[in-house]
């Protein structure tokens, strides 16, 4: 089991755990009930995860004595949306949520975006907890105190950062997860080694090939290690003003092939192609050698991650994400981009002609 304390303060200024360990699901019930302030617990989960885990956690939580209301929304992105944060908090409210309630959090990172909007605003704001299902949610989105929906106009456009109580992750959630599913958290495993820490990235590359859902023991090292790194960071820079940004690597291009693919390819998918490309900018730039390129590629591809830049159709589409202009006067993105391996420049401009160059596949 690991503890790994996340200690804030300009913000909130409070502390709290994210606790990793295989087995932490059946510990749940009881820690849930130490953490509630008397009132009922209010679970949160999507209709997948509901399933596999969600009915028998809201029943065991009973057993303990404590009310427990489990609330399910249908799985995928789409449940991102401020008509159903307004069905959930109308449930919260009609069955008496106060202060002492605590709002659990019990999926991937749509579960855990929403959910934990519907927490920070109701009554302006009641206890929650974290309980991410998905690599991606374990690794990144369940740590760090993001939560919000999205907007017609662009994802996670409406949000606000209000920390969890605490985060516990089981790493044997992962056993159910879709093989394409548990890659695309990858992705932020590697984005978190590349940016910031050179030996984690090491470890990587030498127990890629071991690096499968079922392998508890590992995936709960690599787990705690890449969220004692991003904790580390959410501690300096809990409003993204600087260093956070570093937790971008790869999402300048991602999130633009993302939008210009119309989601069709999934996020760490987009953020691992966005890698390769940000590594060619790098090179380019004389941020980074083709050796150390090669590597990062090399390591994604080895997690069965893609790195090649797909054509996209919709050019203006994607250069609009850049916020490039679409009208052709010269527009400049700033990038987050790998310096070496474990370390990476922030704010970099990228020439536009870069750019265009990387649309052309040349
Ligand atoms: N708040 C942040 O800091 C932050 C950071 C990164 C990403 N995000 C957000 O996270 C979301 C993506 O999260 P995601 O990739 O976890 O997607 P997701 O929550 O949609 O989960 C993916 C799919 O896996 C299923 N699932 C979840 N756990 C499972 C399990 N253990 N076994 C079987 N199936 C399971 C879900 O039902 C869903 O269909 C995006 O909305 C993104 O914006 C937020
Ligand atoms: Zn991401």
């Amino acid at each position: 089991m690991h503890i790994i304390p996340v200690r804030l303060t300009k913000g909130r200024g409070h502390a709290y755990d994210v606790v990793v360990g295989p087995g932490l699901l059946e510990e749940l019930p009881a820690r849930l009930a130490g953490l509630g302030g008397g009132g009922d617990l209010f679970l949160i989960t999507d209709a997948t995860v509901n399933r596999l885990y969600g009915r028998a956690l809201a029943a065991a939580c009973e057993r303990t004595g404590v009310r427990t209301l489990l609330l399910e929304v249908p799985a995928g992105e789409g449940s991102k949306n401020a008509d159903l944060v307004f069905r959930l908090q109308t449930e919260l409210l009609t069955h008496g949520v106060h202060r002492g309630s605590l709002v659990v959090a019990l999926g991937g990172g749509v579960v855990g975006d929403l959910a934990g909007f519907t927490a920070a605003t109701v009554l302006r704001g009641v206890p929650f907890v974290q309980v991410p299902t998905t690599l991606l949610a374990q690794v990144d989105s369940s740590v760090g105190g993001k939560v919000g929906i999205d907007h017609p106009s662009g994802k996670n456009l409406i949000g606000a950062f209000c920390q969890p109580r605490a985060v516990f992750i089981d790493p044997r959630f992962l056993a159910s997860l879709s093989e394409r599913q548990f890659r695309n958290g990858l992705a932020e495993v590697v984005k978190i080694a590349s940016a910031l820490d050179a030996s984690f990235f090491a470890f990587l590359r030498s127990r890629a090939h071991r690096l499968v859902r079922t392998n508890v023991r590992l995936l709960e090292h690599i787990i705690a290690r890449s969220v004692a790194l991003k904790g580390a960071v959410v501690e300096r820079d809990e409003f993204e003003r600087d260093l956070r940004r570093s937790l971008n690597l790869g999402h300048t291009i991602g999130h633009a092939l993302e939008a210009a693919s119309g989601y069709r390819l999934q996020h760490g998918e987009a953020v691992s192609v966005g890698m390769a490309a940000e590594a060619g900018f790098a090179v380019r730039l004389g941020l980074m050698t083709r050796g150390e390129q090669r590597r990062l590629c090399a390591l994604l591809v080895a997690l069965g991650l893609p790195v090649r830049f797909p054509g996209v159709r919709d050019r203006a589409r994607f250069l609009a994400a850049l916020a490039l202009d679409k009208k052709g006067v010269a527009g400049k993105a700033r990038f987050v981009l790998p310096a070496g391996i474990g370390v990476c420049a922030l704010g970099v401009e990228v020439p536009r002609e870069m750019i265009e160059q990387l649309l052309d596949g040349a």
